[in-house]
């Protein structure tokens, strides 16, 4: 069974992208699952909101994921609750959190599920990603959920690695976001959970990590506040991976990287 997974979609040049290009590797690869984070997905880079939301699943999304970012549009609390394929971080503080930070699928007959975490180094404070994984565990391992995919939002290498140790052997795949690079140390940890540090992102290729170079440089240049806007010109990239599960014991057999850019063009 094959999970697409597709990272951080950034302002419009991303949703070309993912409009472009999902289409096609939905009916090349053709996965049983196919998972985008969107958290950066509207125009300023910052949130998501419905329409964006609808047009993703359009393009052919099963499920949704978020980030640090879930709620800078304050359009999703319109309807993040009347949706169960838009998630944010499962460790988000707080029993009156609007949303879930997990949703199960039956994917023909194969129950499956799907998980947002965020990190907390270099981070808002959250909850403790590791200890609320535990519990959503226990919660799928009694629904006998085999399939189990993890977007694990966070800064830095090391919490990822360590989230996805700390997971290996009981969920398919850990798979990073946020950094925005894609990370090239995609592979099966030992008991056989798939592990990429980060997908990377879905949008302009030439600014820094989506955003327009000058305020960026201005900012390192001058230790002064900044504007940051979304770059809206010039090439732009997809980024995501491709995981090989075995449906009957949900372990994977292989992960790859995905990359459409000016360098990798697009070819089935
Ligand atoms: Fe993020």
């Amino acid at each position: 069974m094959q999970i697409l997974f597709v990272g951080d979609v950034v302002g419009d040049l991303g949703m070309k992208m993912v409009n472009q290009y999902l289409p096609l590797l939905k009916k090349d690869l053709k996965p049983q699952l196919t998972i985008v984070n969107g958290e950066n997905s509207t125009k300023v880079g910052r949130g998501i909101n419905e329409r964006l939301f609808k047009q993703i699943m359009k393009d052919g999304a099963d499920v949704v994921t978020l980030g640090n970012h879930a709620w800078n549009n304050p359009d999703i609390f319109n309807f993040i609750d009347d949706t169960k394929k838009l998630i944010r971080p499962l460790n988000y503080p707080g029993k009156q959190v609007p949303g879930e930070g997990f949703v199960e699928l039956n994917i023909n007959g194969v129950k499956a599920a799907v998980i947002n975490l965020q990190g907390r180094i270099f981070m808002e404070e959250t909850d403790d990603p590791f200890a609320k994984i535990d519990e959503c565990l226990e919660q799928l391992k009694k629904d006998k959920v085999t399939i189990i995919f993890v977007d694990m939002h966070a800064e830095t290498t090391s919490e990822k690695k360590a989230m996805a140790m700390y997971l290996d052997g009981r969920v398919s795949a850990v798979v990073g976001t946020h950094t925005h690079v894609q990370t090239n140390d995609g592979h099966v940890l030992r008991k056989g959970t798939a592990f990429l540090t980060d997908a990377g992102m879905t949008g302009p290729d030439e600014g820094v990590i989506g955003m327009q170079y000058e305020p960026v440089i201005h900012k390192f240049l001058t230790s002064r506040p900044s504007r940051f806007e979304v770059e809206e010109n010039g090439d732009a990239i997809l980024s995501g991976c491709l995981i090989d599960v075995d449906k009957k014991t949900g372990l994977a057999k292989k992960i790859k990287t995905i990359m459409i850019s000016k360098d990798h063009p697009y070819h089935n």
